[in-house]
């Protein structure tokens, strides 16, 4: 279980093909999140974090917002994003491990999660918490889709339940929606949470 720690885990995962995770397609859910988003909004700075093919950043850049940072640290993915769209500004592209970003460097307003609390060594989810809010600016908010499913494996995806995310979460975060996600892609329904969290 260790090794998911390691970019090289998942890089090869990427150059075997071996990416059952990936949906091929921006998240039903996010797209209709982000479809609702004000104009005002298209400026904020927004982190997907673990972001692999990275269709939402990819879906957020086609609709103009112009400050997405994508973060994941196997290049493969980064790599041919970066070849899907040429236009998305390099700067942007981090191939770095997540819980190394420096909150210093970084501040966002919002954080998009899609499928990486579940890519993480589960004794490593209070540290991803805590990451999480070092990289919002104050009353930032960490939204996006959990499992609600204890899948009962030694390897990725790793589940959990809505109890668990509450008391988790609660430390740093002010739970304003965590909720069936009602719209999710027809593979995953009725076994994601939506969830809007403000950072304390
Ligand atoms: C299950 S995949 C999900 C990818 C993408 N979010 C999706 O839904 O298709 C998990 C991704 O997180 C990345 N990842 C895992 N741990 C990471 C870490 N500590 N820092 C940066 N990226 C990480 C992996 O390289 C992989 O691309």
């Amino acid at each position: 279980m260790e090794n998911v720690n390691q970019a090289e885990f998942w890089q090869q995962r990427y150059e075997a093909g071996s990416i059952q995770w990936d949906m091929g397609q921006v998240s039903p859910p996010l797209k209709a999140y982000i479809d609702q988003l004000p104009e005002s909004a298209k400026d904020q700075a927004i982190l997907v974090p673990g972001a692999g093919n990275a269709y939402e950043v990819g879906y957020l850049h086609e609709q103009g917002f112009t400050n997405v940072t994508l973060v994941d640290f196997a290049p493969a993915p980064i790599k041919d994003f970066s070849e899907r769209y040429p236009d998305f500004p390099d700067e942007h592209l981090i191939c770095a491990d997540f819980f190394n970003l420096s909150p210093e460097q970084y501040q966002f307003d919002w954080i998009l999660e899609q499928t990486f609390f579940c890519a993480i060594n589960p004794s490593r989810r209070n540290e991803y918490v805590k990451q999480m809010a070092t990289l919002l600016k104050p009353q930032g908010k960490l939204m996006g889709l959990l499992f609600n499913v204890d899948f009962g494996r030694q390897e990725p995806p790793f589940g959990g339940t809505r109890d668990e995310y509450q008391q988790r979460f609660e430390t740093h975060f002010d739970i304003e929606i965590m909720e069936t996600s009602y719209n999710s892609h027809p593979a995953r329904q009725g076994s994601e949470l939506f969830i809007k969290l403000l950072a304390k």
